[in-house]
């Protein structure tokens, strides 16, 4: 059983109070950086920004390619905060400290998550460098037992029993899919179903037949156990995934996946995930959970 009083209101309200007592910014978007896709984070305007190991209570990114800092600023003119790192199981957190951050987003007031990721495609249509925006997940952990909700609910975050069938936001998946058409990016940019495993290893070629058959298009070790998180406490998430290598699926198959292959392939394809994510940013306003995402489609030719 994971420590579940350390996951209390009171330690993300102190978190939260700290930072807003630091910042005059006010994000009302978040975006988390995956593996290698930091300079989204470096390209916020008017940066300030906080160690993890100097916020209280948060915990220290201990993988190389993953910086530990949360910056905020304006992309777009819109303020944002930023999660440059984030905190995976395999480093040996409990689940409940990989998605602290979330909570204590929300106590700043975000209200959008947009969560990175690098994947590796299960799916034989993708090819290395595409985009995947997560349409659904499976969160193999959770449907095992292992999921950050675990223990007492806490009311004030959210119900004891959140629905996860719209987890990722449908207006804001088609804003994504129509942004990428205006920049040119639809040949590689796709939609899918994202699989978080535990990880550290790669996955054995069995386990990716498995993932494969069970609807996974692409598979990663982060992302859903903080979306999970993130639709407890009611925000608005949206998700997309790098394709840094595809999953091998053939006993025949010679090239083997390494943790440096897929910071090359992030730090390669950043900057278009970077264009797709800023552009996004600035046309969120379009699209609030009220009415419909697409009504200024037609006009935007700016910004890109
Ligand atoms: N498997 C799991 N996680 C990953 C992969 C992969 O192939 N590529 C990037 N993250």
């Amino acid at each position: 059983m994971q420590p579940t009083e350390n996951f209390s209101f009171e330690l993300c309200r102190e978190t939260a109070d700290w930072l807003l007592a630091r910042t005059r910014q006010r994000p009302r978007i978040a975006i988390i950086c995956g593996s290698g896709l930091g300079p989204l984070a470096d390209s916020l305007k008017n940066p300030e920004s906080f160690k993890y190991m100097d916020i209280p209570n948060f915990p220290h990114s201990t993988v190389s390619g993953h910086e530990g800092q949360l910056l905020f600023g304006e992309l777009q003119g819109k303020p944002c905060v930023c999660m440059k790192g984030r905190f995976h199981m395999y480093e040996g957190y409990p689940l409940w400290k990989v998605t602290f951050p979330i909570r204590v987003l929300k106590l700043l007031g975000v209200e959008t998550l947009l969560v990175t990721n690098a994947a590796g495609a299960l799916a034989d249509s993708y090819s290395v460098g595409d985009l995947m925006i997560i349409r659904d997940h499976i969160n193999l952990l959770g449907l095992a037992g292992l999921n950050p909700l675990l223990g007492p609910n806490e009311e004030r975050f959210g119900p004891r029993f959140p629905a996860l069938s719209d987890a990722y936001d449908s207006q804001i998946r088609a804003l994504a899919m129509d942004t990428a058409r205006l920049l040119g990016y639809s040949s590689f940019v796709k939609e899918g179903v994202y699989c978080m495993v535990g990880g550290p290893n790669f996955e054995s070629i069995a386990e990716a037949r498995l993932l494969h058959v069970l609807g996974a298009d692409a598979v990663g070790m982060s992302t859903a156990a903080e979306v999970v998180v993130a639709r407890h406490c009611g925000l608005r998430v949206f998700g997309i995934s790098l394709i840094t290598n595809k999953v091998t699926k053939d006993y025949s198959a010679k090239e083997n996946v390494d943790h440096h292959g897929v910071l090359e392939v992030s730090r390669r394809r950043a900057s278009t995930l970077q264009a797709l994510i800023t552009a996004l940013v600035g046309r969120l306003d379009s699209c609030s959970s009220s009415s419909g995402g697409q009504k200024d489609g037609e006009t935007y030719q700016n910004g890109v």
